[in-house]
C-alpha cells in the first residue's frame, strides 16, 4: 500500500462499475475521512476502451487487459464489476495471488464457487467483501455478519428480485396478465435482455443461497435452493388473493430448524398485513427473524447503478481502512456444508383452487382426500355455481410431500374437473 493513498483497480465499467467510479471520484473527501486515507481510482479495465463513459480519468488509466490490473504492483484493491464466472473468478483469484483484497457484486460467482474463492482469500490473508451482491443498495450482508453476530438467525424471508416484484405489483394494481406486466417491465427497461434468470427465480435463488450461507453459517449454493418462477401466476390468482386479504409475491424463504436448513424461492400468498406485502415495484426487502433480536426488516433498491455502486464503494472504504490500519474484514463464517431438508419434507401451507362438479357430496369427497394425507383444512369456500363451481381451500401446515400427494389424488377424483391453482401461503403466524 502506498504511504499516501489506496489505489483502486476497477474491472468493468457498466451499470455498477461506472456508478462506483463516479461515486469514488465525487465523494472523494468523505471517503478519505471515513477510510482514514485518500482512495484513488487509478485504473479501469473494460472490454471496449473506445466507448464513452461518464468517468473522468486520463486516457492512460483505461485498458482492455484486466489481467494487467490485477497483477499491477501499483494497485492496492481490485473491484470486480464484470459479472459471471469466466473470467471474473480467475481474475479475482489472480488478485488474491498478488496480495490484493477484492470487492465484488457478483452473486452468480458467490452462489456457485463462493467457497473456493473465499478459501483463496483466507489463504492469501486479504479481504474479500461483497455487500452489493444481494439487495443492491440495501445493507444486509454486513448486518448479518457483524451486527447480528451475537444472535441466532432462525429465518429469512425476502423479496430479492426487483423485476419480478415490479411485474407482480403491476398485476396486483391493474388486474392485468403476467404477459402485459412483463411487456411494461420491458418497456421501462427493468428487464434484462434474457428475462428468464429473473422470471424463473434463478436470480433470487442465487441471492437466497448467499444470505442463507451467512445467516446460518453453512455452505448453501444456488443449486440447493428449491426454485419456482412467476410465469404461472394468473390475474385470477391475484384477484382471488385480494379477496382473501393476501398479495402474491415472489419470496425467498430460508429457515433453520433442528440443525437442518430449508431454502426455497417461489410465488406465495402473503397476508396484506405482513410488512413484505407493502413492498411495491422494483423495491427489494429482507425480513429477518433472530432468536433474540426478533423481527427486523431491510428495505431499498435492489438494483441500479447508484444503489449498487454505493454498496460497492462502502466495501472499498472498509478495505481501504483495513489496509491503512492493518485490520481485516470478517471473512468466511461458514462452518461446513449445510444439512439441507428436502423440499418434500418442508412444512408449508397451501392455497388450492379446484374446479368441481356442483352436486351434493363433492365437498366431503374432496375433504376426504385431504384427511387421508393428514392435512387439516383451515378454510374452504365454494365460488360460482353449476359449470363454474370452484372450491378455494387454505390448508394448515403439513409437509410439501403430503400436499403434492393430495393434489395428485384430487386431480384423479371424478368430481374434480381440474386443480386450477396451488400456491404456498407464507407469513402467517402458523409454522
Ligand atoms: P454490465 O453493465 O454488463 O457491465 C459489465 C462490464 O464489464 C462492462 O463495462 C464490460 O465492458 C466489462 N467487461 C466484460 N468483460 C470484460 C473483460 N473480459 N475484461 C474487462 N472488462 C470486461 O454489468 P453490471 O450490470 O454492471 O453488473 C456487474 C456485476 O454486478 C454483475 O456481477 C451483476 O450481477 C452485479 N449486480 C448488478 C446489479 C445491477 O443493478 N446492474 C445489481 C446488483 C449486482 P464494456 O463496457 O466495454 O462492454
Ligand atoms: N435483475 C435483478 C433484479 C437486478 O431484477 O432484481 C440485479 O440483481
Amino acid at each position: 500500500v502506498s504511504a499516501e493513498r489506496v489505489r483502486v483497480g476497477l474491472l468493468g465499467c457498466g451499470t455498477v462499475g461506472e456508478a462506483a467510479a463516479r461515486i469514488l471520484i465525487a465523494n472523494g473527501d468523505e471517503i478519505r475521512r471515513r477510510a482514514g486515507t485518500p482512495v484513488q481510482l487509478a485504473r479501469v479495465a473494460v472490454q471496449d476502451t473506445s466507448k464513452a463513459r461518464g468517468v473522468d480519468l486520463p486516457a492512460e488509466s483505461w485498458t482492455s487487459d484486466a489481467w494487467s490490473v490485477v497483477t499491477d504492483p501499483d494497485i492496492d484493491v481490485v473491484v470486480e464489476a464484470i459479472g459471471g464466472i469466466d473470467p471474473a473468478k480467475a481474475l479475482i483469484l489472480a488478485a488474491f495471488a498478488s496480495g490484493k483484497p477484492v470487492v465484488t457484486a457478483n452473486k452468480e460467482l458467490l452462489s456457485t464457487h463462493g467457497q473456493e474463492v473465499m478459501d483463496a482469500a483466507d489463504q492469501a490473508e486479504v479481504d474479500f467483501i461483497f455487500e452489493a451482491s444481494v439487495g443492491g443498495g440495501i445493507p444486509i450482508i454486513r448486518p448479518l455478519k457483524e451486527s447480528l453476530a451475537g444472535d441466532r438467525v432462525t429465518r429469512i424471508m425476502g423479496i430479492l428480485n426487483g423485476t419480478t416484484n415490479f411485474i407482480l405489483t403491476r398485476m396486483s394494481e391493474t388486474g392485468g396478465s403476467f404477459e402485459e406486466a412483463l411487456a411494461e417491465s420491458e418497456r421501462l427497461g427493468y428487464t434484462e435482455l434474457d428475462p428468464s434468470a429473473d422470471i424463473e427465480g434463478y436470480d433470487a435463488a442465487a441471492k437466497l443461497a448467499i444470505l442463507s450461507s451467512i445467516a446460518f453459517n453453512a455452505r448453501v449454493v444456488a443449486g440447493d435452493v428449491h426454485r419456482e418462477g412467476i410465469s404461472t401466476v394468473s390475474a385470477r390468482d391475484i384477484s382471488a388473493a385480494h379477496e382473501l386479504g393476501y398479495e402474491i409475491k415472489l419470496l425467498g424463504v430460508a429457515e433453520i430448524q433442528d440443525g437442518a436448513i430449508t431454502a426455497r424461492v417461489y410465488p406465495a400468498m402473503l397476508p396484506k398485513t405482513h410488512p413484505l406485502a407493502a413492498v411495491r415495484d422494483v423495491f427489494n426487502a429482507v425480513f429477518v427473524e433472530g432468536e433474540e433480536s426478533g423481527e427486523l426488516m431491510f428495505f431499498g433498491r435492489g438494483a441500479g447503478g447508484g444503489p449498487t455502486g454505493s454498496a460497492v464503494v462502502g466495501d472499498v472504504v472498509e478495505v481501504a481502512r483495513n489496509l491503512a490500519t492493518g485490520g481485516r474484514a470478517v471473512g468466511c463464517t461458514c462452518a461446513g456444508y449445510a444439512k439441507l431438508r428436502p423440499q418434500e419434507e418442508t412444512p408449508v401451507r397451501y392455497y388450492v383452487v379446484l374446479s368441481v362438479a356442483d352436486r351434493p357430496g363433492v365437498l366431503s369427497e374432496v375433504a376426504g382426500v385431504f384427511a387421508r394425507h393428514e392435512i387439516s383444512i383451515a378454510s374452504v369456500r365454494q365460488e360460482g355455481q353449476g359449470d363454474q363451481a370452484t372450491l378455494v381451500a387454505i390448508t394448515h401446515t403439513a409437509s410439501e410431500g403430503q400436499h403434492q400427494a393430495t393434489f395428485a389424488n384430487l386431480g384423479g377424483l371424478a368430481v374434480v374437473k381440474s386443480v386450477d391453482s396451488t400456491l404456498r401461503v407464507e407469513g402467517t403466524d402458523e409454522r
